[in-house]
C-alpha cells in the first residue's frame, strides 16, 4: 500500500521503501539536488511528522541545528509523514559530474593566497556559491568555490596556503601551468537564491572571499537591487586581496557597502580592527527580514550563525560554506 508524504501543501503518494528524493521529483515537487551521494548537502529537507529511514548524514558538515533535517537523496520513507521542503522556487539542479580541466594559471593574490585558473574541456553548470572538488592528482584533492560566474570561460579558485598543507602546498609548489586536473561538482547548498528581495549580509573569512564574490557578482548580473553588506574578515594586512574586485562591484552597485575587518594591523583610515562579529554586532541592532551568506573557517562561519539568529535573521535565510579541513 502507498504512504502519503506530504511536502508543502500537497499530498503525494510513495511506496514503502521509496527514495524521498525520488519520490519528490516523481510528484514534480521543485528540489535542489547534485550529488545524490549525501556529500553536497544541497536536497536538505526536514521531517516534520513521522519517520523517516535517515540513510546518511551529510559528511562534510553537520545538519545544523536544524531539527528533523535530512537529505532527501538519502532518506527512504516508510510510514506516512509530513516533509518541509526548502523554498521550492529557489530550488537549482545542475547534476554533479566530474569534468577534465587543465590548469591555466597560478598567480599570488596575497602573500599565502593563490589565485587558481582552470580551463574546463566541458563547461560545469553552477550557481554563485558553489564548489568543486577538484584533484590535482589521485593524492592531491580538496574541494575549492568557485569565484567567478556561471558561463564564464574559466573557472577561478582562491587557495589560502596552509602551513604544511598537503593540497595548498602542491599548489603552490609543484603544479604546473597546462598539467591536467580534474574537477567533480557542483557541489553546495550556499548558492544566490535570487528571489530574496531583502537584505543582504555577506560575509567572508580569508578566501571565502572566492565564493562571496561569485554571490555578489551573481546578485549584480541578475540586476537584484538588494542591499548588501560586505564584511571581508582578515586576520592581518598579509592576507587582503580582491579590493579591486570589490571596488568595481562597488562602482556598479551602489547599495554594496564592503567593510575590510582586521584583527590586527588595520589601517584605521580604511579598515577595521577586530572580528567581523564585533563588526556587524555594532552596525545593525537586527537583521530580521535579512539573508546571509557566511563563508570560510567553522569558527567564523559558527558565531556569526549564532549573531545572525539572535538579531532575528531566520535558520532558512542563512546559507552556510564552512570550510571544514578534511585530512588524509
Ligand atoms: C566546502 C569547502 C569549500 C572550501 N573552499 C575553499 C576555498 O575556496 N579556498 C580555500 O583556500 N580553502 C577552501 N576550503 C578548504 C580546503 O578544502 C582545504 O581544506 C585547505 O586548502 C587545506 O588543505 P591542505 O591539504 O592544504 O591542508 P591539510 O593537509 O588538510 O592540513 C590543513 C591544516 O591542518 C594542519 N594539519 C594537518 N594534519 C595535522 C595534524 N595531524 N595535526 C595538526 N595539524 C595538522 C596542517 O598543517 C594545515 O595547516 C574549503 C573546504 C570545504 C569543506
Ligand atoms: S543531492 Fe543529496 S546530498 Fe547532494
Amino acid at each position: 500500500m502507498d504512504i502519503l508524504v506530504q511536502p508543502l501543501n500537497r499530498v503525494i503518494r510513495a511506496t514503502p521503501g521509496a527514495n524521498l528524493l525520488d519520490a519528490l521529483r516523481a510528484a514534480q515537487i521543485p528540489m535542489s539536488y547534485s550529488c545524490l551521494s549525501g556529500r553536497c548537502g544541497i536536497c536538505r529537507c526536514r521531517v516534520l511528522d513521522g519517520e523517516v529511514l535517515d540513510g546518511g548524514r551529510e559528511q562534510q558538515r553537520p545538519l545544523d541545528g536544524m531539527d528533523g533535517a535530512v537529505l532527501a537523496c538519502q532518506t527512504y520513507v516508510t510510514e506516512a509523514c509530513t516533509i518541509e521542503v526548502p523554498a521550492p522556487e529557489e530550488a537549482v539542479v545542475h547534476r554533479a559530474r566530474v569534468a577534465r580541466a587543465s590548469v591555466v594559471a597560478i598567480e599570488p593574490l596575497a602573500a599565502d593566497i593563490r589565485r587558481l585558473l582552470l580551463k574546463v574541456a566541458n563547461p560545469i553548470a553552477f550557481s554563485p556559491g558553489q564548489y568543486a572538488q577538484i584533484a590535482l592528482t589521485p593524492q592531491h584533492s580538496r574541494p575549492y568555490c568557485m569565484a567567478n560566474l556561471p558561463g564564464d570561460d574559466l573557472l577561478e579558485f582562491h587557495v589560502q596556503l596552509m602551513p604544511k598543507g598537503r593540497v595548498s602546498s602542491y599548489i603552490a609548489e609543484q603544479l604546473k601551468v597546462g598539467d591536467k586536473v580534474k574537477v567533480s561538482g557542483p557541489l553546495g547548498a550556499a548558492y544566490l537564491r535570487q528571489q530574496n528581495a531583502g537584505p543582504m549580509l555577506c560575509v567572508a573569512g580569508g578566501t571565502g572571499l572566492a565564493p562571496v564574490l561569485s554571490v555578489v557578482r551573481g546578485a549584480v548580473a541578475a540586476g537584484m537591487r538588494n542591499p548588501i553588506h560586505l564584511y571581508l574578515g582578515l586576520r592581518s594586512p598579509r592576507d587582503l586581496y580582491g579590493l579591486a574586485w570589490l571596488d568595481h562591484l562597488r562602482s556598479t552597485h551602489p547599495a554594496l557597502k564592503v567593510h575590510v575587518v582586521m584583527a590586527s594591523g588595520a589601517d584605521p583610515a580604511t579598515q577595521r580592527r577586530g572580528l567581523v562579529t564585533q563588526a556587524i554586532e555594532q552596525d545593525h541592532t537586527h537583521l530580521r527580514g535579512w539573508s546571509a551568506y557566511l563563508c570560510g573557517s567553522p569558527p567564523m562561519v559558527e558565531t556569526t550563525t549564532l549573531l545572525a539568529l539572535g538579531k532575528g535573521m531566520e535558520a532558512a535565510h542563512i546559507h552556510a560554506e564552512a570550510f571544514y579541513m578534511q585530512g588524509d
